[in-house]
């Protein structure tokens, strides 16, 4: 859902300053670069190699689980206390924080799964200069430089990673005030007034401006230059455009810089619309993490998008590794690289000249407030560091096998009858579906929990229809709640004091979708339990157990908000919003989630798609990118999109199939959905103003083309929910970038173009307008590569030409796999629950494959209990056997296997199934 320029009045262009000038581009203006943002300029402007902070060894101190030590910054003597943990599997934590702060500093809650366990430390060797410690059994250490304070991490003679070996370490001690006033009386008389004026037109600007401050006398006088210009820098208030930012508590950024010797490639920290390999960052701003509704967001740039996981995988040829950055204020993240801009030619040169240093990437990440805790994940492999970042955070929620099938969703399905027609039209085309969608439409004038009574009188019949057909919708309930005193919700929240305040202490109001309205203070405990309970089906009217839910709007978007979002100095208790902005959407998702497992008596999994997340958002459901718009530069982008959100645990990732801004040709249409089909969060969605796009309105050919996709997604469904399965197991990505399973070919480094699905299927959709061919990169030198669609061979390692069709959906199944489909297509994927398997087995050079099959009732939590059937098959010297994986688990299933298709095999004279001590001749075909 888009912010509100196309449809709100115009006192509100008044206050955002916005004008419609009818192109398609995000107006950048709104959004502050980091030159805008007083902490990240100030942060920025540190010199590299001049640390002040320095360690005092004296003041160490190691125990059995973690060693403490005090660094002082010698230019202004406060002490900041750094404690650092051996965490199991590999993970070294760092934290710092202020020795003595005037306040608590905030710490991000809940979205660590545990505290996590640690391991022994013990210290190697010390002298004057700095400590070694011993990171457990493995052959790593830790040196901790005194002078100026640095950390390495080493591992044999290798450099891991360093910190503050650049000395951008800044900690920005919390103060008190000098003045009660921030324009000070001076020399000169002139500049005060250039002060004065500036606070009276920027407060008279904004209606919400509280001017109090200026009017107040001041009441005292201070006349250092020096101080003034700290002012100027915005450390106790900041103003962009309108808004004025009050900052109570002063400057309290905090940065660390990471060297990554030996790294030319680094990726995640979702979400940005950009490449997957992150770029370097020096002739322009920082990757910035602020949860923020863009309106038309621009591609290839570093701008602040819906969601913010800091998050960092460093990768080459001889290990990965990841850095975990644990703060949920605003963040920049710098990344520089010693190669950058070299071409392979001036690499090789540099080589043979002998001039050639080690390439290294160096990385430095900015925080607004809160404090330093990071975790540095040390690998070796891709695999090992999902696993140690799901030790963390957890893994990606096992999701209702429904919600895997095709979504179709448009702002908005106008009343129960277009529900109807559009469900038929399904029907009559023969193409399965498994949830319709409603918009913010479908309310009682945007008052989430409720329905139109005219448009939609009877929710429940509605439901039950879909219910008739094994279907299911999804209704959306935003967080921004009418401020409206006949409206149940509101009421409620307000009495309780479950608002978000603002800093005056009274309840915060913005303006979004229902006009003036109130935040519910999601990271209240108590106030997430009561907003799970207006989930049960005796509170939200109309609600039957097919209704499941969508959390939009939850960055917060505050329409007049400084740059679309929350004032930072709002309240959370006694937090400011600027603490905890980043995790905002992350609890309105955890508090929608518990209240579909409660309505169930916490049976039935839950099914929530979230715009805004954080790390832990894995845990609570689906993520779609946003207001994209139907162009082929959005089909391409959502490639790299979700492959790093994928990195980074968010496995459930689609974007919306066609664009939801603007109106798709029938090509883009159609390829749209043919890459959507191989992608996991499949969904069609439209913006209110687009023409119908069903997939029936463009002629029957197209239909045909979408058709076809939709239903090669529902027969490769056993294998997505599969490899969920294994997300949710593990907290490997669903869809991975190449280098996950090739981690030694950095030809597989830079792929914004293809993808893998498990380790199995390798897709390369085509996304370019008018192609008639595309080039897919087949891995592994080893490895046998068979078209799904003509089951030819191909050999890795090779670009391999294929030329296309609009029938054309190049992907492959690699030799050495066997994967489970279903080929007996119905409505919907709860329709063929017991249809048989069909196994695609897909020899290898040796030939030999195996695969695994897992299956459970597709919706309950009852797998937690063990009752799923999870079997691997092997094929080797012509045998294709299965082992049940987990004999103590019980699950009867009324589906079979039917058939089994052999790829790469030779013909045989006979085959025969041998069953509980029975032989079969089986028939075959070849
Ligand atoms: C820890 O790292 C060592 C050395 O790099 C590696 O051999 C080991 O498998 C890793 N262990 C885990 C649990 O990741």
């Amino acid at each position: 859902m888009a912010t509100f320029t196309e449809r709100m009045g115009p006192v509100l262009l008044f206050w955002l300053g916005l004008c419609l000038s009818g192109t398609w581009a995000v107006d950048k203006g709104n959004f502050k670069t980091c030159d805008q943002s007083a902490f990240c300029k100030r942060q920025r402007a540190i010199t590299p190699g001049e640390s002040p902070y320095r360690a005092l060894l004296e003041t160490m101190e190691l125990t059995n689980t973690k060693l403490t030590l005090q660094l002082i910054n010698d230019n202004n003597k406060v002490r900041l206390l750094l404690e650092l943990y051996r965490l199991q599997g590999n993970i070294t934590r760092v934290k710092i924080n202020e020795l003595k702060p005037l306040k608590p500093r905030y710490e991000v809650p809940d979205v660590l799964i545990r505290e996590p366990p640690t391991e022994p430390l013990s210290l190697l060797s010390q002298d004057e200069n700095g400590v070694v410690l011993s990171l457990g059994a493995e052959s790593q250490r830790v040196i901790v430089s005194a002078r100026p304070f640095r950390l390495d991490i080493v591992e044999g003679r290798d450099v891991l990673m360093s910190l503050n070996s650049r000395g951008l370490l800044g900690f920005e001690h919390l103060r008190m005030r000098k003045d009660t006033f921030s324009y000070k009386v001076t020399s000169t008389v002139a500049s005060v007034w250039d002060n004065i004026k500036r606070v009276f037109s920027s407060s008279q600007a904004d209606p919400e401006a509280d001017n109090k401050e200026a009017t107040d006398p001041p009441s005292q006088v201070e006349t250092t230059k020096e101080e003034e210009e700290k002012v100027e820098d915005g450390m106790w208030e900041e103003t962009f455009k309108s808004h004025t930012d009050s900052k109570p508590n002063g400057p309290s950024a905090v940065s660390l810089d990471f060297s990554l010797p030996g790294v030319e490639h680094v990726y995640g920290i979702p979400e940005h619309a950009d490449t997957l390999k992150l770029k370097t960052t020096d002739s322009g701003d920082p990757y910035r993490l602020y949860n923020l509704d863009v309106f038309q967001y621009e591609l290839y740039n570093p701008m602040a998008l819906y969601g913010s996981v800091p998050v960092m995988l460093a990768h080459n040829a001889q290990r990965t590794t990841g850095i975990f950055w644990l703060n949920a204020a605003e963040t920049w993240v710098d990344i520089s690289s010693n190669t950058a801009g070299k071409t392979v030619f001036g690499k090789m040169l540099d080589y043979v000249q002998g001039s050639s240093e080690t390439p290294q990437t160096d990385v430095r990440w900015i925080s607004e407030s809160g404090i330093i805790d990071v975790f540095l994940m040390l690998g070796p492999t891709p695999r090992e560091v999902f696993s140690q970042y799901a030790s963390l955070t957890g893994t990606q929620a096992f999701p209702p096998l429904a919600s895997l099938g095709y979504h179709q969703c448009r702002w908005n399905y106008n009343d129960q009858e277009d529900v109807r027609a559009v469900d038929a039209g399904f029907d009559e085309h023969d193409i399965p579906y498994d949830f319709i969608w409603l918009d913010i439409e479908h309310t009682d004038g945007k008052r989430y929990f409720t329905w139109d009574p005219h448009k939609f009188a009877s929710p429940k019949e509605m439901l039950q229809g879909l219910m008739d057909k094994k279907r299911k919708m999804v209704a959306i309930v935003d967080p921004h709640i009418k401020v409206d005193t006949n409206y149940k919700i509101h009421n409620e929240i307000r009495s309780r004091g479950f608002y978000i305040k603002n800093k005056d202490g009274a309840d915060y109001e913005g303006w979004c979708w229902p006009g003036s309205a109130g935040y519910p203070d999601f990271t209240r405990p108590d106030m997430r339990a009561w907003w799970a309970g207006q989930f049960a089906y005796d509170q939200y009217e109309g609600s039957m157990e097919n209704l499941y839910t969508w959390n939009d709007m939850n960055e917060p978007s505050v329409f007049n908000g400084p740059e679309v979002t929350m004032h930072k100095d709002a309240l959370h208790g006694s937090w400011e919003h600027r603490d905890m902005h980043n995790l905002y959407g992350f609890y309105v998702q955890m508090a929608t989630a518990q209240g579909l497992i409660e309505r169930s008596g916490g049976v039935e999994r839950p099914f929530v798609l979230t715009r805004a997340v954080f790390a832990g958002s894995q845990r609570l459901g689906a993520v779609w990118t946003g207001d994209n718009a139907a162009e082929w530069d959005h089909l391409k982008i959502s490639i790299p999109m979700c492959l790093s959100l994928g990195l980074v645990g968010i496995s459930f990732c689609g974007a919306d199939v066609g664009g939801f801004f603007k109106s798709p040709s029938s090509e883009l249409l159609v390829r749209w959905y043919q890459t959507g089909a191989y992608q996991p969060f499949f969904r069609a969605h439209a913006h209110l103003d687009t023409p119908r796009r069903e997939p029936w309105l463009f002629g029957p050919e197209n239909t045909a083309l979408i058709r076809e996709a939709v239903r090669q997604r529902y027969t490769f469904l056993p294998y997505w929910y599969q490899l969920f399965y294994h997300a949710y197991q593990t907290g490997e990505p669903v869809m991975r970038p190449l280098w996950v399973e090739y981690p030694q070919d950095p030809a597989t480094f830079a792929l914004d173009d293809e993808f893998l699905l498990g380790r199995d299927l390798l897709v390369h959709p085509v996304t370019e307008e008018g192609a008639r061919g595309v080039t897919a990169y087949l891995p592994g030198k080893d490895e046998v590569w068979f078209d799904i669609h003509t089951f030819q061979k191909h050999n890795g390692v090779q670009n391999l030409y294929i030329p296309v069709t609009m029938s054309s959906i190049p992907v492959f199944q690699r030799g050495g796999s066997i994967i489970p489909r279903k080929l007996r297509v119905r409505r919907s994927s709860a329709c063929m629950e017991d249809d048989p398997y069909t196994l695609y087995v897909a020899l290898d050079n040796r030939r030999t494959a195996e695969g695994e099959l897992y299956i459970d009732d597709g919706h309950t939590f009852n797998f937690e209990k063990r009752e799923f059937i999870h079997r691997k098959f092997s094929f080797t010297n012509n045998v294709l056997s299965s082992v049940n994986l987990e004999p103590d688990a019980q699950f009867t299933t009324k589906s079979w296997v039917e058939r089994i298709i052999i790829l790469g095999a030779s013909k045989p004279s006979k085959i025969t199934l041998r069953t509980a001590g029975k032989l079969l001749v089986l028939l075959f075909t070849i």
